[in-house]
């Protein structure tokens, strides 16, 4: 396959080997692999990513699912061709899921509990404004939740205030809480107040319903939503036909959307559950004797979900679960492709794991140089590497990208070969034969 030219050749083709994650005597690599896509905002990795995508994607045999925390997989906005009617143009069913309306999450009352305490929810409108007793508040909540049998099923108003009047009653979940009395008073006050009719009830439904949604069986305009265990359950099956492109919209840019899903957190807490589950399925699939999965899952954003140092607890865990997730998955045939600005940015534990690395203009810190210099080696591709010149900054732009790994036959003594990517979705369909 050709993604573009040789970089500074003008016209001269760069060759590459694309592969799915199948045996090798049907064309695959024979295993799964993982790729890094690098590079300064603006570069043009999610555009050199859909170029990529677009060849990884004629492969019917493998399935694909991107994770979308931005939604611009979705949208396709700034996107230089649509990848979604790429893929039904080559026969693949094109799946779009949003979390805000079309999933389903397990009805799990931590995670609902954890988002719960990720709001305003217990620190404003319960006015728990130290840590501690906050952690114990969303910790009684959850509990009690736990024990309310089908929570999900039961109208969010409902089970707001069955939840906040159990607690209320509940002088020794209350002490857990709080020690000294006049807290304890304040908050049975603040929980009572929460019943239909008041000021204080129109505020926690607001927030509590768009929550409780994630995990009901319909959506706020009343559409079904459907399980992420059928939908992984779909996207993994191993059959002749031609496997889906899945693509999972973390962001709130749905109509009618709860803006919850802006905050990061609250993604990392539900892209937790969506990739344990994947992880959790390929391996029931790959124990079942199914064999190798050969699935490429698309992650998106990792500078904020995978990162080295996250900001927040719910992204740290995430970080460590998708390190595990990348060294398990990959003999059951799940290889992963990260998108993300700094090499820096990106966890050590995850960056080690890559075998292909992409690097787009602007890795030019100190840091970056060095972790560089460290994967190349070679100090005259590193020069090659620095020559690159801001897109932003010429005219016509220019996308170039150093690429490491078994990516072409011109790379197998491992170094790095570098390419322009096409700036013309006609272009590649042409140079690649694939005009319909
Ligand atoms: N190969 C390309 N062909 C045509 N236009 C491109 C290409 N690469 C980048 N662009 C242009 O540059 C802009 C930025 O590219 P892109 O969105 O891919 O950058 P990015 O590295 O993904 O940035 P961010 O980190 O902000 O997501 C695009 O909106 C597009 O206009
Ligand atoms: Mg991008």
């Amino acid at each position: 396959m050709f993604l573009g030219h040789i970089y500074r050749s003008d016209a001269v083709r760069l060759p590459m080997t694309i592969r799915h994650f199948g045996p090798a005597n049907v064309g695959g690599a024979g295993e799964a692999y993982h790729t890094g896509i690098f590079g300064m905002t603006g570069s043009g990795k999610s555009a050199f990513a859909s170029y990529l995508l677009a060849a990884q994607l004629r492969h019917t045999e493998m399935a694909v699912v991107i994770m979308d925390p931005q939604g611009q997989f979705t949208s396709e906005e700034g996107l230089p061709f649509s990848l979604q009617e790429w893929a039904e143009s080559i026969g693949r069913p094109v799946r779009l899921y949003s979390i805000s309306s079309d999933l389903r999450l397990d009805q799990e009352a931590d995670l609902l509990g954890d988002l719960l305490g990720l709001t305003r929810f217990f620190a404003d409108l319960l006015t728990i404004k130290a840590e501690p007793n906050r952690e114990s508040a969303v910790a009684e909540f959850t509990r009690i939740l736990r024990a309310t049998t089908n929570w999900s099923q039961i109208a969010a108003d409902t089970l707001l205030q069955q939840l906040t009047s159990t607690l209320a009653n509940d002088a020794q979940a209350i002490q857990r809480i709080y020690s000294s009395p006049q807290a304890q008073a304040r908050l049975v006050n603040a929980l009572s107040a929460i019943t239909p009719g008041t000021n204080e009830f129109t505020i926690a439904a607001e927030i509590f319903r768009p929550l409780h949604s994630l995990f009901a069986p319909t959506n706020p305009q009343g559409g079904n939503r459907r399980s992420i265990h059928s939908v992984l359950q779909e996207l993994l099956a191993t059959g002749d036909g031609a496997r889906p492109l899945l693509i999972i919209d973390f962001s709130s840019a749905q109509a009618g959307a709860t803006d919850i899903l802006n905050s990061t957190p609250v993604k990392a807490a539900i892209l937790r559950r969506v990739c344990s589950r994947l992880n959790l399925r390929a391996e029931e699939q790959f124990r079942q004797g199914h064999g190798n999965l050969n699935t490429l899952v698309v992650f998106d954003e990792a500078q904020r979900f995978a990162a080295e140092s996250p900001e927040d607890e719910e992204s740290e865990i995430l970080a460590n679960k998708l390190v595990d997730y990348v060294r398990t998955t990959r003999k059951y045939g799940l290889g992963w492709a990260f998108i993300t600005q700094e090499v820096s940015s990106l966890r050590r534990g995850i960056y080690s794991q890559l075998r292909v690395r992409c690097f787009g203009y602007g890795l030019t810190s100190g840091t970056e140089l060095q972790r560089l210099r460290d994967t190349i080696g070679d100090p005259a591709a590193l020069d090659l590497y620095r020559s690159f010149v801001d897109p932003a900054a010429i005219q016509p732009s220019e996308y170039p990208f150093m690429l490491t790994g078994p990516i072409s036959p011109l790379s197998f003594t491992g170094v790095p070969v570098f390419l322009s990517v096409y700036t013309d979705f006609d272009t590649f369909r042409a140079d690649n034969n694939l005009a319909t």
